[in-house]
């Protein structure tokens, strides 16, 4: 899965620190932090028909994010949401959009690492651009990388940061593979996530999806172990061994950028009847009715 250019988005407007410029002019300073350390915190949000699911979730998680790693003026959620506004409005943008939505801890006096050379407070930035869920919803395959998710005493994975590092080193081993993504495993051998999307099992009828004791608190995860509850759908959350993933009736993953995606392989093998399965189906279908009615209108 290659996502490609599209012409929509030629002539975009992105909002840099306030300013809004054509994206062939967008710069940022050599001294801001995301270029000197890839100190900043990110969400990714989806906008459905002029409305953006779970708005306020994105937000608290990127003021968690900024808090953990000490930022010193962290836009409020009012002011953060205005700039998504004129960004969108400038756009004349409203669905099938997504927004990569940045924190960067901001300029520094001189180059360097200690975060008491930053003395400009924090920069943010919405680039927004036209992307329909970017997956194959007929389901993608993976492979099991060599790279872990780190444990939290090396990187937390509930800051939600722009050290992307780590997904970065397994998606090149997906790639050698010729695979659309690859399954991460924690630090101690159990499943985490892929290298951008959370990750759940269906077998006998029971949805399963690790802890996230490696990745963040994702919200689309979130919104799927809600809709179980709602349903009826019976989960469990906990620890999952890999073999756990080849012996699985179905398997899917979710994340704002793909939404919920089937995935059918896994290292070369199956899983379940390796297509789409129905419990995928039916949560997609209720994951659909939810983004169609819930939401922060912004447009
Ligand atoms: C590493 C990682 N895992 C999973 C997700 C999916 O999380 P969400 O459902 O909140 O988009 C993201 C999205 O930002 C991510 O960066």
């Amino acid at each position: 899965m290659l996502q490609q250019f599209r012409e929509e988005n030629r002539d975009l407007l992105v909002n840099i620190g306030g300013t809004i410029v054509h994206r062939d002019d967008a710069g940022v300073s050599p001294f801001d932090s995301l270029v000197q350390n890839g100190d900043g915190v990110w969400e990714g949000l989806r906008v459905y028909d002029g409305k953006i699911f779970r708005l306020g979730e994105h937000l608290e998680r990127l003021r968690r994010s900024a808090e953990a790693l000490s930022y010193e003026g962290i836009p409020p959620a009012d002011e953060i949401v205005e700039e998504i506004r004129r960004t969108l409005a400038a756009n004349r943008m409203r669905d099938n959009v997504h927004i990569r939505l940045t924190l960067s801890r901001g300029r520094k006096c001189t180059s360097g690492l200690d975060p008491r050379l930053n003395t400009s407070g924090t920069m943010l930035i919405v680039l927004a651009e036209h992307k329909p869920p970017v997956y194959d919803k007929s389901g993608i395959r993976l492979i099991t990388a060599r790279h872990r998710r780190p444990p939290d005493d090396v990187l937390d994975q509930k800051i939600h940061s722009c050290n992307q590092l780590t997904s970065i080193l397994a998606k090149l081993e997906a790639n050698a593979a010729g695979a659309d993504d690859a399954l991460m495993l924690d630090s101690r051998g159990f499943v985490a996530e892929t290298n951008a999307t959370h990750v759940f099992l269906v077998r006998d009828g029971l949805v399963l999806t690790p802890s996230t004791v490696a990745c963040p608190e994702g919200i689309t995860r979130g919104a799927v172990l809600a809709l179980c509850r709602e349903h009826g759908i019976g989960f469990e959350v906990r620890d999952i061994a890999p073999d756990e993933v080849y012996a699985a009736d179905e398997m899917f993953c979710t994340g704002t950028m793909g939404e919920i995606v089937p995935v059918v392989e896994v290292d070369g093998r199956a899983i379940g009847s390796g297509e789409r399965g129905p419990l995928t189906d039916r949560l997609c279908e209720l994951f659909a009715a939810l983004t169609a009615t819930e939401g922060v209108p912004v447009v």
